[in-house]
């Protein structure tokens, strides 16, 4: 596909996300380089266990995973920082299969810097960034080079921020592109009290709000348009129903505003909202049966190949494409 049809097909979700209702943004808004930064802030606030509670979860297993998986590729999709991965990098050099590692990610400076980062830990591995989309690109994943079993990362709980029906695509588009003996290792936030939840996604010092917000400055950057950011309210709840965070940008007053570079022409009432971010909650059950509607099957016993801390708040299932 070329840049320019890329582009346009992007504009066209943006266009569409709008106008309907309710309208609803795709998570790569979020991710400009100062939409990056907050989340890196957010992986610091006190409220927000769940990088810390994944970081000790890979520091207790990543030697299992290395072991069971024999893998000799890594893929990390929406990889950020790869702050958490460094750990993982080091059990599978201590391995001594791992040859390649290739993070991909949406955010071009992030994973660009992340890669020089690993590149002067990890001299003996290849590291060998993509930038791109995984919600469009699982398919080049089919041109990565490996000798042995490949294994593709999705971390943080990015997997929460899919529509349930994203979500069945994404995870299908894993299982078309990979091969039998090829892993997945999917990290999820667990379902838990909801003042936990709520805090952590409303945290006191307001980063998750400023996330949120950076959405519509970057597409009023990205497409000349002249949403007023400071008339919305943040509005974070947890819907019981569907069991996740929902985070909304709620009008404060009649609004007009105009996307110039979308030819769109936005009108919204007092109370009127644009649901910003989703962000689900699991119980593993639920993702290793998703994983397996996919074409990826854990290999022996239910319940040997998810990784959870202590208090179940985080886990890591690991499967494989049979
Ligand atoms: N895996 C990291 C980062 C999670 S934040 C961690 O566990 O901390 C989510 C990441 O997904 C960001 O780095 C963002 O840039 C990336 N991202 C969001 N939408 C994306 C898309 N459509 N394609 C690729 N990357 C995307
Ligand atoms: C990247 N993702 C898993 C984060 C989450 O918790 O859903 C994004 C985020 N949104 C607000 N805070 C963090």
């Amino acid at each position: 596909m070329t840049e320019t049809r890329r582009l346009d097909e992007i504009a066209l979700e943006l266009r569409n996300a709008l106008t309907r209702l309710p309208r609803t943004l795709p998570p790569r808004w979020l991710y400009d380089d100062r939409g990056s930064e907050l989340f890196s802030q957010i992986t610091g606030v006190p409220e927000y266990y769940q990088t810390e509670t994944e970081r000790q979860i890979l520091t207790d297993h990543s030697a299992a995973i290395a072991e069971i998986t024999e893998a000799t590729t890594v893929i990390e999709l929406g990889s950020g920082t790869s702050d958490k991965t460094r750990t993982l990098l080091d059990a599978f050099t201590a391995h001594g299969l791992i040859e390649r590692f290739v993070p991909l990610d949406v955010s071009e400076q992030t994973v660009l810097d992340a890669a020089e980062m690993l590149s002067g830990r990890h001299p003996n591995i290849e590291i060998a960034p993509v930038v791109g989309d995984f919600t469009r690109d699982l398919h080049r994943l089919g041109d990565v080079e490996s000798s042995g079993p490949k294994l593709v990362m999705f971390l943080g709980g990015t997997l929460g921020n899919f529509y349930v029906e994203e979500r069945r695509a994404f995870l299908g588009a894993l299982g078309d592109v990979l091969s039998p003996g090829d892993w997945v290792l999917i990290g999820m936030d667990q379902v838990k009290p909801v003042d936990r939840l709520i805090a952590a996604y409303d945290d006191s010092q307001g980063i998750t709000e400023a996330f949120i917000r950076n959405a519509l400055t970057n597409i009023n950057a990205t497409y000349d348009g002249d949403l007023d950011v400071g008339n919305f309210g943040y509005v974070p709840f947890w819907d019981g129903r569907q069991e996740r965070i929902d985070m909304r940008l709620r009008a404060d007053e009649p609004m007009s505003a105009r996307l110039e570079g979308l030819d769109l022409d936005l009108e919204l009432g007092a109370g009127e909202e644009i649901r910003v971010e989703i962000s689900s909650k699991f119980r593993p059950e639920r993702v290793v049966a998703e994983l397996a509607d996919a074409g990826f099957r854990q290999p022996s016993s239910a319940g040997d190949h998810v990784f959870a801390d202590e208090n179940n708040d985080f886990a890591l299932v690991l499967a494989r494409r049979s």
